[in-house]
């Protein structure tokens, strides 16, 4: 813990660590096959990975991010002791460039906090249907106070924004089914005002994730398997 800290103090912000909890309970619970491949797209800067990796898991690795500094900071995952033995490959690509073959394959789909910000979802799971069993999905909470104030400073955001019936009715849609839903955070960051202080928020925040109420959940992160 103490070398992760020092050599990727960004993964410890608030609130993955809390949301890697989520995603490795809803991966142990999920029919994942032995040679499944985890995509993490997009990857942002490789937090999804790097949590999962310290959870245990020793798939192999596909990540893809439009944002080439993002992607730059997780090739450096690839240094890290607990992923050295791990087929990781990161790609400077649209999400729409993946590759996917006619061969149907099992692998697990990571789609986390983007969903409502990409275009063109209806062609993106058309395509990647064939090969991703199992979407594991994190989606912001539209009716949270913190969804509230997320909005109200970036109000072109979000184009596909959706309820959690929504979603549910998304994957349905395009032939997968919802196998089980957790709420993800309950401290409603995105309202720390001023700016200076969310810098703060960004590292302090973990101690006491579990220590506020549960009424209020800021995500959700669902398990999403393709009916065969
Ligand atoms: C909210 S971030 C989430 C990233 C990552 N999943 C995480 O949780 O840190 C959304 C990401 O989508 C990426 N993005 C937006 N449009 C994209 C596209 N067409 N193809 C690939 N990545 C895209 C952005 O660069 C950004 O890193």
């Amino acid at each position: 813990m103490i070398s992760d800290l020092l050599r990727f103090p960004r993964f410890y912000r608030y609130p993955y660590y809390h949301w890697g909890k989520a995603f490795s309970s809803l991966l142990s619970e999920a029919d994942v096959a032995d040679d499944a491949t985890i995509i993490d797209a997009p990857c942002g800067d490789g937090v999804v990975t790097f949590w999962l990796a310290k959870n245990g898991f020793r798939n192999s690795f596909v990540l893809c991010d439009i944002a080439e500094r993002d992607v730059n900071r997780a090739r450096k995952l690839k240094d890290w002791p607990a992923l050295r033995n791990v087929e990781v490959k990161v790609t400077l690509a649209d999400i729409h460039d993946l590759k996917v073959t006619c061969e149907r394959t099992r692998d697990v789909w990571f789609l986390i906090n983007s969903l409502f910000l990409l275009p063109e979802i209806d062609r993106l799971f058309e395509k990647m249907r064939p090969r991703v069993e199992h979407v594991i999905g994190l989606f912001p909470d539209i009716s949270s106070r913190n969804y509230r104030c997320y909005k109200k400073r970036h109000p072109t955001m979000n184009a596909n924004e959706m309820d959690r019936n929504e979603v549910s009715a998304f994957f349905n849609r395009h032939g997968y089914e919802t196998k089980k839903t957790l709420d993800a955070s309950f401290i409603p960051h995105h309202c720390i005002q001023p700016m200076r202080l969310q810098q703060i928020a960004r590292y302090g925040l973990n101690p006491f994730g579990n220590l506020v109420s549960k009424k209020d959940p800021c995500y959700w992160v669902g398990l999403f398997s393709r009916i065969d």
